[in-house]
């Protein structure tokens, strides 16, 4: 058993994590927070919108106070952005607020998954095939080095991943009230 005082996702895009991340946190009682949605709640502006007038750098740091400021609460579900291991200091609080599950999910399932979407900048070019396989190998080793729990979702629905990680955290995870 693995006490931590939240329930963290992390993965590439299109591996569910929010879609996964609302039906755990309705498992588990834990508040549902999304870090990209609080990003666009605290700026009052969408994602794309971020990238395009402060750039990547300027989302990164967004999401990097965004995201001190969900981890310092408790008993929360808190969803993360694909690229917010990229950064150290993330990495580390990751680390220490919560216990962390990697979605992983492969290429080809994230070209099917995300076909239609127009919300990710990192994606809005031809080549999309190549940016995700180079985001992968860029990322994967990060994800798996803060990883507690690693599930693949490339052949589940967002229930099936739901009821294998709920049988699994039944055992690897204690929830830590800090509060009690
Ligand atoms: C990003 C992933 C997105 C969002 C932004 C950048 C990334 O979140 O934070 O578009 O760098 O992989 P999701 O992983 O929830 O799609």
């Amino acid at each position: 058993m693995n006490p931590a005082p939240n329930l963290i996702l992390i993965g590439p895009m299109g591996a569910g994590k929010t879609c996964i991340g609302r039906r755990l946190a309705e498992r588990f009682t834990l508040d549902f927070v999304d870090v990209d949605q609080a990003i666009v709640e605290a700026a009052g502006a969408s994602i794309a919108d971020i990238f395009e007038h402060a750039g990547e750098a300027g989302f990164r740091e967004q999401e990097r106070t965004t995201l001190a400021r969900l981890l310092a609460g408790q008993g929360q579900l808190v969803s993360t952005g694909g690229g917010a291991v990229l950064d150290p200091a993330n990495r580390a609080l990751i680390a220490a607020r919560g216990f962390v599950v990697h979605l992983h999910v492969s290429v080809p399932a994230q070209l099917e998954r995300l076909a239609r979407d127009k919300g990710r900048p990192l994606l809005q070019r031809p080549d999309r095939e190549q940016v995700l396989h180079d985001l992968a190998r860029h990322r994967d080793p990060l994800y798996q080095q803060l990883a507690d729990l690693t599930l693949d979702t490339d052949l589940f629905t967002a229930a099936d991943a739901t009821a294998q990680l709920v049988v699994k955290l039944a055992t690897h995870w204690q929830r830590q009230d800090l509060t009690a």
